[in-house]
């Protein structure tokens, strides 16, 4: 198959990945998608890198078998802790998340950026590094925020409780000019974070920031799909199938199909 033509391949711990998903098809209409979400796994944030990186390589042993012209990673946690991991087990370019959101951040920072993500990710310092390599002196700040995952998932992402939850989590960014989301979920806390942070704080979403980068990858190789390509998305979870077409609702703002159960 011409590369042009062959689809991209989307994973994630779980349902949290159709943020970049729902990016990169805004950004890449022709394209067809194959997104595999390690539902039977997830969450990842919370393991140690050497645990993500097993799982990240068998997610991505599975998604070579579509031949893939491209691999997006879009969970935070194996972009900062396994991207070598993935790189191993494709023949295909990767693309994290963790490069692209430090780019669009030190791009638009003033003089000191803040970073949220899972437990995993922060302490990796994959973020810090990224950003430290290309703006030196830039101050950066980070903070684990674990219980923004559960939140997201249980659909609370307005109102009192994740606004006191946002609060009281990034109290300690006070100073910052920019705020990076290094995490697939927070973009649906978007609303609670901008009240908790204030409205001088720009927040950077590396969804965005990586659609952007696959769109300059696939031209500079010139193996983007034609203008009419399929367009489609492909699905695939480790478990609970059942469960993933109502949270992918939520996740991506629009209705998708169903998603295949399969076994890495
Ligand atoms: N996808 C993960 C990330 O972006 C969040 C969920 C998890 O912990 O697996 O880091």
């Amino acid at each position: 198959m011409a590369a042009s033509r062959s689809p991209i391949g989307v994973f994630d711990s779980g349902v949290g990945g159709l943020t970049v998903l729902g990016a990169l098809r805004r950004r890449l209409p022709d394209e067809e998608l194959v997104y595999l979400g390690d539902t039977a796994r997830v969450p990842y944030g919370t393991r140690s890198a050497e645990v993500v990186s097993r799982y990240a390589e068998r997610a991505a042993r599975f998604l070579a078998r579509f031949d893939p012209k491209l691999v997006v990673v879009a969970c935070n946690t194996v972009s900062a802790v396994a991207l070598p991991a993935v790189e191993r087990s494709v023949a295909a370019p990767v693309l994290g998340v963790v490069e692209p959101g430090a780019t669009a951040a030190a791009g638009r920072a003033g003089g000191h950026v803040g970073v949220i993500g899972t437990p995993g990710t922060i302490r990796s310092g994959a973020y810090q590094a990224a950003l430290a390599r290309r703006r030196p002196g830039l101050r950066v700040t980070a903070r684990a925020c674990p219980l923004f995952v559960p939140l997201a998932e249980e659909g609370w992402t307005d109102g009192e409780l994740p606004l006191l939850v946002a609060r009281r989590y990034l109290a300690e960014l006070s100073g910052i000019d920019t705020l990076v989301l290094g995490c697939t979920h927070y973009p649906l806390l978007a609303g609670v974070i901008a009240e908790a942070v204030g409205p001088s704080v720009a927040l950077v979403d590396s969804a965005e920031a990586t659609a952007e980068a696959a769109a300059a990858l696939l031209l500079r190789q010139g193996i983007a799909a034609p203008a009419g390509g399929a367009g489609t998305e492909r699905l695939y979870v480790t478990d609970l199938a059942e469960s993933f077409e109502p949270l992918a609702a939520r996740f991506l703002g629009r209705r998708v199909g169903a998603a295949e159960l399969v076994d890495l």
